[in-house]
């Protein structure tokens, strides 16, 4: 099976976190880019991030580099934001020609709860097989995120070697909340 991993970064932890399992995978990884960048500073930072994420926007992208199409499993990667997936992530999946390929998750986020994340990426791609809820260097708990991370690898590797991965279920620390 054939895998990829997708994400979006402004600050650097998810693109972290995506080439770690990338390499650790030995996949092919695609990063993306809004034609107009989301300013990286200041007020505007959180203002305009929140707004797109807040109002479901979605920023136009920079033609991808390879074709999600030409993948059997897509393995996404976004920040949280506004408690929802990052706006050029948003954009990537209401875009996605094969949304249902979309079968992993990891999220970053300041400390906060990414389960409306989870729930907003589910509503298009169908119940994912492996999750992660990973925390930004920033928060004292990010010292967790290399087991999550690790144990978040292992089920995509069950996944492409095409064994059902545990569903990972709402409220199970282990898989999908923060802590
Ligand atoms: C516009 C914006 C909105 C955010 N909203 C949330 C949020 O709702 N909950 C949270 O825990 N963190 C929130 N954060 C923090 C990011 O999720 C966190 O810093 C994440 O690690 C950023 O990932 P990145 O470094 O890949 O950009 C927000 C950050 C930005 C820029």
């Amino acid at each position: 099976m054939k895998a990829l991993v997708v994400y979006y970064s402004l600050d650097g932890n998810t693109k972290a976190a995506a080439e770690s399992a990338a390499e650790e995978l030995g996949c092919d990884i695609l990063a993306l880019e809004p034609v107009k960048p989301i300013p990286e500073k200041g007020f505007k930072k959180m203002f305009v991030g929140g707004r797109q994420a807040t109002f479901g926007e979605k920023p136009e992208l920079k033609k991808l580099v390879c074709d999600p199409g030409s993948y059997d499993l897509i393995i996404l990667g976004t920040p949280v934001w506004a408690g929802k997936c990052a706006s050029p992530v948003w954009s990537f999946i209401d875009s996605c020609a094969v949304p249902e390929r979309i079968k992993a998750l990891f999220t970053l986020s300041g400390g906060g709860d990414d389960s409306k994340c989870v729930r907003q990426v589910e509503k298009r791609t169908g119940a994912l097989k492996a999750r992660a809820a990973l925390f930004d260097a920033r928060n004292p708990k990010s010292s967790g995120n290399g087991e999550k991370l690790a144990r978040f690898i292992e089920a995509v590797r069950a996944l492409i070697r095409g064994e059902a991965a545990p569903s990972p279920k709402p409220n199970d620390p282990e898989s999908s909340r923060p802590e």
